[in-house]
């Protein structure tokens, strides 16, 4: 103890990266606990823009050990390409740790997420096409093949016989070609090789670490609003994203989380389809677009952009217990003269400051936001801030005025991309 769960607290890419970066050096491990490499989590490190889809954050501290835990999907393939680029970067994976309990996607996976999202057409979910789905979908069903499997040939051809048995015309049936046990085992065998030295019994090094008196990140990727369970479903990941999901994508049990830290953006956006509030679909909403550089880091997709929806903001407080919140890119709204953020939503003659229990209020049509319009503080650069002092007054107001109404301390924000572009506010890691 003590340990700490970062987690997104809207639609992803709120700048979880950054964060954890940032305060990873406080930590001896930093943890992935669910998602694959459907994540993007850019972190800027001695000058250089590194985007990490499966490796950990804390990549770059010699002082932390990396750990994948067994709630991650792993593509090998993504995997060892990542630590190859990493090396070449001067980022030593030796440290790197992983869950011998993981789920291993296969290239039948990423097939059928491709397939799947084109039979569904115009109401297809905008997956990241990485597989994801599918993967959880056969770890549900119990055909799944983990990182364990890779250690014994036997046991690997016998468990991939058995899933091509199903898989195969899955993949018929979309037109596509059916795998050999032969043609795969090329491939992952190799990966294997390269892979075996990191894998390990993940959860009892984190129990003992416990133990020890050793500092545990967590580091959620996705976030809230694309959990599986409490996210707007079916336009979700296939994962638990929330804090929960750190217990169960790691095996360490919730007594052992002391702080919950969510991470949100000033403004609020999403990649891929389903229904989004406050999105803003005018010259507003660009600007948001242009200035945040809003464009998926994994699939290069521009991002929907919306003004900060609070009710989001009080759900993910609720479903993750959040202790702290990290806001940040209240840099991008020095480009506004007033600024916007939605209180609640009116929907089919109600009101709600919750999230309404049918999801249909909350699409177009149905779902009106109920604004609070702040005065801005236009053209002023607040980048260099360092200290809340420095702020002007309206962003101070702003910030003040979030953490009223969400009811969670702002102990975090981020006025830029790079490290030092940070102001703590009373954070700490203990
Ligand atoms: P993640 O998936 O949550 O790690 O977030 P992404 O890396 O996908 O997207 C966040 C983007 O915002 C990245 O390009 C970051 O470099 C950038 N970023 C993070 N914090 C700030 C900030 O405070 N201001 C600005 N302007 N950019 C930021
Ligand atoms: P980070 O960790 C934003 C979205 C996809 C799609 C839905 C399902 O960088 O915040 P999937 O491929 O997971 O089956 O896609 O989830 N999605 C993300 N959106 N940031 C991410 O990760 C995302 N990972 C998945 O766009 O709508
Ligand atoms: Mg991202």
């Amino acid at each position: 103890m003590p340990s700490t769960v970062l987690v997104g607290a809207q639609w992803g890419d709120e700048g979880k990266g950054k964060i954890t970066d940032l305060i990873s050096s406080d930590y001896d491990y930093v943890v992935r606990y669910q998602g694959g490499n459907n994540a993007g989590h850019t972190v800027i490190h001695g000058g250089k823009k590194l985007a990490l889809h499966l490796m950990p954050s804390g990549i770059m501290y010699e002082s932390c050990i990396p750990v994948i835990g067994n709630g991650v999907v792993v593509d090998p393939s993504v995997l060892v390409d990542e630590m190859a680029k990493l090396e070449s970067q001067g980022f030593s994976c030796e440290r790197l740790v992983i869950s011998c309990d993981a789920h291993v996607i296969m290239p039948y996976h990423r097939d059928l997420d491709g397939a799947n999202e084109k039979r569904l057409g115009n109401n297809k979910i905008g997956t990241t096409k990485r597989g994801i789905g599918p993967a959880y979908q056969d770890k549900a069903a119990r055909i799944g093949i983990r990182i364990q499997d890779l250690l014994d040939e036997k046991i690997f051809r016998e468990k991939l016989e058995t899933a091509l048995a199903i898989k195969n015309p899955e993949l018929q049936f979309y037109g596509l070609e059916p795998y050999t046990v032969e043609q795969i085992c090329e491939d992952y065998l190799a990966y294997a090789d390269i892979i075996r030295p990191h894998m390990a019994e993940t959860a009892q090094i984190l129990n003992q670490a416990l133990r020890e008196g050793k500092n545990i990140l967590f580091e959620g990727a996705q976030a809230t609003l694309l959990d599986i369970d409490h996210g707007t479903y079916p336009f979700v990941t296939s994962s638990s994203c929330c804090a929960g999901g750190a217990c169960t994508g790691t095996g360490v049990g919730p007594k052992a989380i002391d702080k919950i830290i969510g991470i949100s953006k000033a403004y609020i956006t999403r990649v891929g389809s389903g229904p989004f509030p406050t999105e803003l679909f005018d010259e507003d909403g660009e600007t948001l677009s242009e200035i945040g550089h809003e464009y998926g880091v994994t699939t290069g997709r521009k991002r929907r952009c919306g003004w900060f929806d609070a009710v989001i903001a009080r759900y993910a407080t609720d479903c993750n217990s959040l202790t702290d919140m990290a806001l940040t890119k209240l840099d991008v709204l020095s480009a506004f003269d007033t600024i916007k953020v939605c209180v609640a939503y009116k929907a089919d003659g109600k009101e709600y400051d919750y999230f309404p229990m049918q999801q249909s209020a909350l699409y177009p049509g149905h779902v009106e936001p109920v604004y609070v319009e702040l005065p801005g503080w236009k053209g002023e650069d607040i980048t260099g801030c360092r200290t809340f002092e420095e702020l002007p007054e309206n962003a101070r107001k702003y910030v003040e005025y979030l953490e009223q109404i969400i009811g969670v301390r702002i102990s975090i924000i981020a006025v830029g991309p790079d490290r030092d572009q940070t102001i703590f506010r009373g954070w700490s890691s203990r």
